[in-house]
């Protein structure tokens, strides 16, 4: 039985190893926080931690998550108060919310991998995440906000 975990819990898997990270996480275990929007590594609805790493859960088979730590929204931090999301919070980001999950998980990673990112690196790295709701200034703004120690 293949085994990977997922927000900190160890699971198992003996289905199809081509079938997407993106089904397993939804239908499987439930954590339906993770979104699906176009399934061809297009819009970043879907991104998720894979050993740290932003990934399109859509895209990524259960071969390469089998063995890694996986982190969805579910699991970012205990309490939802990862530096991101609390700079979410405080500036009202979020608009219809389908997109979101999607964007925090982005934005957490470019911050764990660039801690002071500039607005070009935050435009570039954010630009596979599309919001079709706009939030785009807002959430420049956030992740300045949570790269900033949580100052406005
Ligand atoms: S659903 Fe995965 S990138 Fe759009
Ligand atoms: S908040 Fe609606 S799609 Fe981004």
């Amino acid at each position: 039985m293949a085994t990977l975990v997922v927000n900190g819990a160890d699971r198992s898997f003996d289905g199809d190893e081509n079938m997407p990270l993106l089904w397993y996480l939804r239908d499987e275990l439930g954590l339906t926080g993770t979104k699906f929007g176009c399934g061809v590594a297009q819009c970043g609805a879907c991104t998720v931690h894979l050993d740290g790493t932003a990934v399109r859960a859509c895209v990524t088979p259960m071969a390469a998550a089998l063995g890694t730590a996986v982190t969805t929204i579910e699991g970012l931090s205990p309490d939802g108060n990862h530096p991101v999301q609390v700079a979410w919070r405080d500036l009202n980001v979020s608009q219809c919310g389908y997109c979101q999950p999607g964007q925090i998980m982005q934005a957490a990673s470019l911050l764990k991998d660039n801690p002071n990112p500039s607005d070009e690196d935050i435009d570039s790295m954010m630009s596979g995440n599309i919001c079709r709701c706009g939030t785009y200034p807002r959430i420049r703004a956030a992740i300045k906000q949570a790269s900033n120690g949580g100052r406005r």
